[in-house]
């Protein structure tokens, strides 16, 4: 239960995972277009993780307690799907949307990352989803510094999705990395200010709010992984990889590629 705090070698280990994640949403990027499937998106990151890189894919056969192995190097979600997307012969068509989730493990430790990607035309409700959704990641991270809390976290995003009509998925939340995928704390997208966890310097954890169009129910798929929004609304995601720093933040997952900050942050 007690919660690592990440020295200097593990940070400029965690630095360099971070970097190589983000990287491979940069590689990958200009493959997103209609007419490629899931299947494809995976297998070339699979390969670019792999033999370039030189990095381990950890969703790859990653079997967390209750769940069978994920069969796959990366995750795929598409439209109404949440998270955990199994890569597969789905086709990508025009005015798609899908959120692409890298984890990557270099000398032992984990960067976690994901992006939204438009499919030639989004409609205009799945680009504002998608829009607020990297605010609201932002947002959070934005509040990262010791003394703030989890719940401040929490609350700065809740406060953003609602405000713009949007609910958050409660079932899955961010979370502490290092040597280890998924480590203490829990970092729920949702709650009060001021509430939960006081942050300290050398925390690592993620910030990954999923942001449903519609309610915020949940619907598990079949294939143990897969979760889709219940009402079959679109949901977003966007997740970055964190340090806190003795005077704020440090965003771990970054890259060339990476998108701008939203102009709403003062970053
Ligand atoms: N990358 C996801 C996260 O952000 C976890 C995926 S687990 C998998 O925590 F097994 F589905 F890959
Ligand atoms: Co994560
Ligand atoms: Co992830």
């Amino acid at each position: 239960m007690a919660i690592s705090i990440k020295n200097e070698q593990d940070i400029e280990k965690m630095r360099i995972a971070g970097k190589l994640a983000s990287e491979v949403l940069d590689f990958i990027t200009p493959y997103v277009k209609p007419g490629v499937t899931t299947g494809a998106l995976d297998k070339l990151c699979h390969d670019y993780m792999v033999n370039i890189q030189k990095t381990i894919p950890a969703p790859l056969n990653y079997a967390p307690h209750g769940h069978v192995p994920y069969p796959k190097s990366i995750c795929t979600s598409v439209n109404h799907q949440i998270c955990h997307g199994v890569p597969g012969e789905k086709i990508l068509k025009n005015g798609d949307i899908v959120n692409l989730d890298i984890t990557v493990i270099k000398d032992g430790y984990h960067g976690d990352t994901s992006r939204m990607f438009y499919l030639g035309e989004p409609s205009i409700q799945a680009r504002r989803l998608c829009e607020v959704t990297y605010e609201c990641m932002w947002l959070g991270i934005s509040i990262v510094k010791p003394g703030s809390t989890l719940g401040d976290i929490g609350y700065v995003i809740q406060t953003h999705a609602e405000k713009n009509g949007f609910s958050v998925v409660q079932e899955f939340c961010g979370h502490g990395i290092g040597k280890k995928f998924h480590e203490d704390p829990q970092v729920l997208h949702y709650g009060k200010s001021g509430t939960g966890l006081k942050l300290q310097t050398g925390m690592i954890f993620t910030i990954e709010p999923m942001i449903n169009a519609g309610k915020r129910f949940i619907k598990q798929l079949g294939d143990g992984w897969t979760v889709v929004t219940k009402d079959h609304s679109l949901s977003a995601q966007f997740e970055h990889t964190v340090l806190v720093t003795p005077t704020g933040y440090e965003v771990l997952t970054l890259s060339e590629g990476s998108p701008q900050s939203p102009s709403l942050i003062m970053a």
